[in-house]
């Protein structure tokens, strides 16, 4: 039986006048996550500039469209059931990088649909230190913000002086980082405040640095990085968060035995515990078979409910 879907014939003629070829109908979402797991969205719409994005919002909302924003898939677990409604993503009118003089030094200014990556790299080139929290995480600028991410060096929320959102009615605003709450991998709104639909661009701060000596440190990073994690495998990162206190997530769940565990083509990385990875042939029920199994020994064990750092579509 095929899942029922949410776009009626209508809503998808509007979708094609338009977004024209940036409206995908049954897309696979596997083809956009680093899991590459998961059914499809009922259509998948690139918006390439601002006003397009805003008739995306209100005229998703006018139609009762369930619409979710997707980044770079890089933190994202798609159930095999897909999605019935519009996965948006920004194109490449979001994906410019700048930096900008202060008087206290300056700003890396960058569209959400930048790679984080390449954001690293530019301040890092020109001789900017303050992006190297965010050494060897993959994803977009927006997908970061949007979660929190971070390493042991630090997290967006240290880092970030502001960033601009489009509002559920379309309205775009700029939130400076005193003015939202935020936690560990996520951020919300100020109590009375509507909020937003999605996270168009962001400014981090910057300090003058010298480039060879940063280029260095990011080198020493990766290579640390790819030591302890499953890099060249297919996953999601770290999938749980660590507990505010005590061991850390892929501490526990190796000693509560399940570290090389496998579920169907999901197995719980034998390089680092808090990675799932999908072996090749995964399906989103087999990684959400494995990390019920995960959560379900680490409480018998330790009294512990692990919580998910990874976003589960639709959930
Ligand atoms: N550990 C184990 N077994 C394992 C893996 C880890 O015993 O299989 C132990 C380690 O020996 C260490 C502790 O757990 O004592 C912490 O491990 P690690 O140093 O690898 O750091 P982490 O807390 O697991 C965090 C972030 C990573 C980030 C690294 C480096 C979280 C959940 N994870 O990992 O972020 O890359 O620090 O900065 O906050 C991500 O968010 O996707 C992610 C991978």
């Amino acid at each position: 039986m095929s899942p029922k879907r949410a776009i009626s014939p209508d809503a998808a003629r509007w979708l094609t006048a338009r977004f024209g070829e940036g409206a995908r109908f049954s897309e696979p979402l596997a083809l956009h996550t680093s899991l590459s797991v998961g059914g499809p969205a009922d259509a998948l719409v690139t918006a390439q500039d601002a006003a397009a994005l805003s008739d995306l919002i209100t005229g998703c909302a006018m139609r009762n469209l369930p619409l979710a924003f997707l980044g770079g898939g890089t933190n994202l677990l798609v159930p095999d059931e897909g999605f019935p409604g519009v996965v948006a993503r920004l194109g490449k009118g979001f994906s410019g990088i700048r930096i900008q003089r202060t008087p206290a030094g300056a700003l890396l200014d960058a569209g959400a649909a930048a790679p984080l990556p390449r954001a690293v790299a530019r301040a890092q080139e020109k001789g900017w230190a303050g992006m190297l929290f965010a050494v060897g995480i993959p994803g977009t600028v927006g997908g970061a913000v949007a979660g929190n991410a971070g390493t042991r060096e630090g997290w967006v929320s240290d880092a970030i002086a502001d960033f601009d959102c489009v509002g559920p009615g379309g309205e775009t605003r700029r939130l400076g980082r005193e003015e939202v709450r935020w936690s560990y991998r996520s951020l919300s709104p100020m109590g009375g405040e509507p909020g937003w639909k999605v996270i168009t661009r962001a400014r981090f701060f910057l300090a003058p640095g010298d480039p060879e000596a940063l280029k260095e440190q990011a080198g020493r990073m990766l290579a640390q990085r790819r030591q302890s994690q499953p890099l060249s495998q297919k996953s999601a990162g770290c999938f749980f968060k660590n507990p505010e206190k005590g061991p850390a997530a892929g501490a526990l769940i190796e000693r509560a035995g399940m570290k090389g565990q496998t579920l169907g083509g999901a197995m719980v990385s034998d390089i680092h515990a808090n990675f799932i990875v999908n072996r090749g042939n995964a399906s989103g029920s087999d990684i959400l078979g494995l990390i019920a199994r995960v959560r379900d020994r680490v409480e018998k064990e330790f009294g512990i409910q692990l919580e998910s750092e990874v976003k589960i579509l639709g959930a």
